[in-house]
């Protein structure tokens, strides 16, 4: 079976890497998306296991099509039946870029009509009542290739579950894991992140360095799938539950809102993570660790905060971040002029995409080791 892994723009690489590690090599990497093959066993890995993906579709098939009869006949003529009972409620979502047939809400239309004469043709029947467990379908179209899918997760793979108080503008858990895989951390890294706002960077590097799988603690669609044998899931998240560390870990969460800080600490419970929390001014930053990774994600001057308190907390960070010439810096921001007002040019820019907004991952000190781990 064909699997897709969707990221955001600039997360490609380390969804590939993570899948390679869990021994799944047959990967292609596309913009925005890694496909692969494998069976049931895989699917439920990378469920489990994925920590910057945002979904996982289970293709059931590509076609072209610049019509709609072209995308009704072809739909209709997939084995739905498969998959698809004659009782399953069918929701399809949609997306399109670049191609023919560019309304979403007809193409969602019209691929449903397609799936329920399928449906209607192969149990011969002559309605489908839609009274048992959901199917989500998801079509894909871009320049006129269509893809045709189940959605394996349900709620998309960045709801981990342990976030559930938020903060203005905090970071996706997804891409919180992304900028650490991007940041060459090992477990036994000293880890700062001292604007941690509700968390999510230094607890996602405990789940990392504790190899906690990532979704452990959720539920997926695919678990209400009646043609996938539920022992498979329930195996490997007990796998994954055995291969979870307790190790004591040096990682730590400042900010200057103490309300954040609290809020930290409930969500690091509910994720099963001991961390050091600290309510503390950036420009009070100090470490007993001569080296280390400092991740943070200051205000950008568009949600939070204004552009002139931006630049002054931009120049600070300079100032602050020199006392500790060898940790490797990452700065991810919307702020095209950071650099100019930071006062330093980054030795490495990695294009990201965080709520919608184009970012940069500004890095300086890039640790150069090998560990045979790196992306
Ligand atoms: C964009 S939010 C960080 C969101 C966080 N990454 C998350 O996922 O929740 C920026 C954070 O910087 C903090 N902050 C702003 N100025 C600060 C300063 N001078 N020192 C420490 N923290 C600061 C804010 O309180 C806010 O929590």
């Amino acid at each position: 079976m064909k699997f897709i892994a969707t990221a955001k723009i600039g997360l490609e690489s380390t969804v590939a890497f993570q899948l390679h590690k869990l021994g799944i090599l047959d990967t292609e990497t596309l913009d925005a998306r890694v496909g692969f093959s494998g069976g049931y066993e895989e699917m439920a890995k990378a469920l489990l296991w994925l920590r910057t993906a945002e979904r996982l579709l289970m293709t059931v098939g590509t076609f072209r099509a610049d019509t709609f009869d072209s995308l009704f006949e072809q739909t209709k003529a997939l084995p739905w039946n498969r998959y698809l009972s004659p009782k399953t409620r069918i929701h399809v979502n949609g997306k399109s870029a670049k191609s023919t047939l560019f309304s979403v809400s007809d193409c969602q239309s019209i691929v449903k009509k397609a799936i329920v004469e399928s449906l209607k043709a192969s149990y011969r029947v002559n309605t489908v009542p839609e009274t048992e467990e959901e199917v989500i379908v998801e079509v894909g179209i871009l320049r006129d290739e269509v893809t045709l899918a189940l959605d394996c997760c349900g709620a998309g793979l960045s709801r981990r579950g342990y976030r559930t108080y938020n903060v203005p503008a905090p970071l996706s858990e997804t891409l919180g894991a992304g900028l650490i895989l991007l940041s060459r951390f090992f477990p036994d890294t000293p880890l700062i992140d001292p604007m941690c706002g509700s968390g999510t960077i230094p607890i996602e590097a405990a789940m990392i360095a504790n190899n906690i799988a990532p979704s452990l603690g959720r539920s997926f669609a695919a678990e209400q799938w009646r043609f996938v044998d539920p022992r498979i899931l329930a195996s490997a998240r007990e796998e994954a539950a055995d291969l979870r560390k307790n190790d004591r870990l040096c990682i730590m969460g400042s900010d200057v809102d103490p309300h954040c800080i609290d809020l930290c600490k409930k969500h690091a419970k509910k994720a099963g993570v001991m961390l050091d929390w600290k309510v503390r001014p950036v420009k009070e930053l100090s470490t007993e660790w001569k080296n280390g990774v400092l991740i943070c994600n200051p205000p950008y001057g568009e949600r939070l905060s204004d552009a002139k308190s931006v630049k002054a907390l931009y120049r600070e960070m300079h100032s602050v971040f020199e006392r500790i010439p060898d940790w490797q810096i990452n700065v991810i921001t919307s702020n095209r002029e950071f650099e100019s007002i930071y006062g330093k040019p980054a030795d490495r820019r990695r294009k990201l995409s965080n709520g919608g907004m184009v970012c940069t991952l500004y890095q300086y000190n890039p640790i150069r080791k090998n560990r045979n781990e790196t992306l």
